[in-house]
């Protein structure tokens, strides 16, 4: 969710997007085949798990029962969840309590059951919203308190008509690329991880552990455009996917796709300008929203990055996932077309649908609305538009809270603070009154619903 600039030219590979489309040919017979056959796009043929706590919190929401339906992320974010020890994030169910009900919503049927592996030691080392519960050094513990769990219980859903979809760590491997020393964007928690190899070893094991259970399909944490899109961390991240992917017991065929902006707020599609656009002789790459990076929004990097993944080892039909939670950007300051030509940041500024200050913001973005809703196998390349993050859940307080969840109080969540290097120094754009993160915050909700982009009917 941060981002570092990086002023080279654009250089990457296009080609092979095509391939994608095979995805079509695995229609909804396919639950007449084994439960144990993988097939390239989980999503097409299948419904998807709503989590029910989740869909009680939306359908309390005035207005909420429109999207109350729709499919989230279940969130294994500490070991506790996986029992289901009662927490303000997860509620009581604990993670063999949702798949017996996602074999119920399944009745037989292919169920995608989305779930989200996130507690890496050293978690969330650029920000301190999201530290969790485990320290640096306790990869031991990641394994076996909480992956080796979790695989014993998804396993034992092995032959159901069930199809998970795990997101892998989100926020952990490209912070090891754009966080580190000798960059500005440095942090001391992040250059740790880097040295001691515990975010690339937790992965490692968690896609080797995961992707033997034959029902599994592994998603990895790809950051977002805003983040990884400039060429310097494009690259670089791709080549750590793949290092992780050959750790600790993993191979990249335990490996389906990867998702980006998971929990973000980069918008799908910027319709009104491109890095190709010049205004008055000048690209629209040398704006101050775009500043220098070689995407503008979250669909065509992550074509360009499972093209650069498939060219550097992955297998060419990896599909990615887009998480649409809250990045429809829709309301009354949606803009109708492109801004000026008067110059390039009237052009971009007046056109661009993410309102917020500056691409590297993430916490509790102001004037955000839900995006576009989970659907399957949506452009090329792309297994589905998910919900990831369920709407609604803070990404962090606005203030210090003290709490018994390891949650740190980072300053990118309080609306008056006025930003660090990884924002470019403005001010964090976030909505006040947020409670810790994963903690419903119903002002929040409200405004995602009211500027939803495709609009709520
Ligand atoms: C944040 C929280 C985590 C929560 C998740 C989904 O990352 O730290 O506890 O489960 O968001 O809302």
């Amino acid at each position: 969710m941060t981002k570092n600039r990086a002023v080279k030219r654009t250089r990457w590979v296009r080609g092979g997007l095509a391939v994608a489309a095979g995805f079509g040919l695995v229609l909804s017979g396919s639950h007449a085949l084994s439960a144990a056959e993988r097939v390239d796009n989980p999503y097409v043929g299948a419904d998807v798990y709503v989590n029910p706590i989740w869909s009680a919190n939306a359908a309390a929401e005035p207005g909420g029962e429109a999207v109350a339906d729709e499919p989230t992320g279940v969130w294994m974010d500490r070991i506790g969840a996986i029992e289901g020890n009662d927490s303000p994030t997860t509620g009581d169910m604990g993670l063999r309590d949702h798949l017996d009900e996602a074999v119920e919503q399944a009745a037989g049927e292919p169920l995608v059951f989305q779930l989200v592996v996130y507690n890496l030691p050293g978690r969330d080392c650029a920000a301190l919203a999201s530290n969790g519960e485990l320290g640096p050094d306790e990869i031991d513990r990641y394994e076996s308190e909480y992956i080796d769990p979790i695989a014993e219980i998804l396993a034992d859903y092995e032959d159901t008509s069930l199809r998970v979809v795990t997101t892998i760590e989100i926020d952990s491997l490209p912070n090891l690329v754009t966080n580190v020393s000798p960059r500005e964007t440095a942090t001391p928690e992040c250059d740790e991880m880097l040295e001691n190899g515990n975010y690339v070893n937790g992965v490692g094991y968690a896609l080797g552990k995961l992707g033997a259970i034959e029902n599994v399909y592994n998603y990895v944490d790809a950051g977002h455009h805003g983040w990884i899109g400039w060429e310097d961390n494009f690259s670089a991240s791709a080549q750590l996917f793949y290092e992780a992917a050959n750790t600790n017991g993993a191979s990249p065929d335990d490996v389906h796709g990867f998702i980006a902006n998971t929990a973000n707020y980069s918008a799908l599609e910027e319709d009104n300008f491109a890095v190709t656009d010049q205004v008055n002789g000048t690209s629209v790459r040398e704006s101050q929203w775009v500043d220098w990076n070689n995407y503008t929004d979250e669909l065509s990097f992550s074509q360009a990055l499972r093209d650069e993944l498939a060219s550097i080892g992955f297998d060419s039909e990896i599909g990615m996932l887009i998480d649409t939670s809250r990045n429809g950007w829709g309301g009354p300051d949606r803009p109708a077309g492109p801004g000026p030509e008067t110059d390039v940041d009237a052009y971009v500024d007046g056109g661009r649908y993410d309102q917020r200050i500056q691409s590297g913001n993430w916490c509790n973005q102001s004037g955000a609305g839900l995006g576009e809703r989970p659907t399957a196998a949506p452009e090329p390349g792309i297994h589905a538009y998910v919900w990831m993050k369920p709407p609604g859940e803070s990404d962090g307080s606005s203030e210090e809270i003290p709490n018994d969840e390891g949650k740190g109080f980072d300053r990118m969540c309080d609306p008056t603070y006025e930003g660090n290097p990884r924002n470019g120094h403005n001010m964090s754009g976030a909505l006040p009154d947020a409670p810790v993160s994963g903690h419903w915050f119903s002002a929040q909700f409200q405004e995602l619903l009211a500027n939803a982009h495709p609009p709520i009917e």
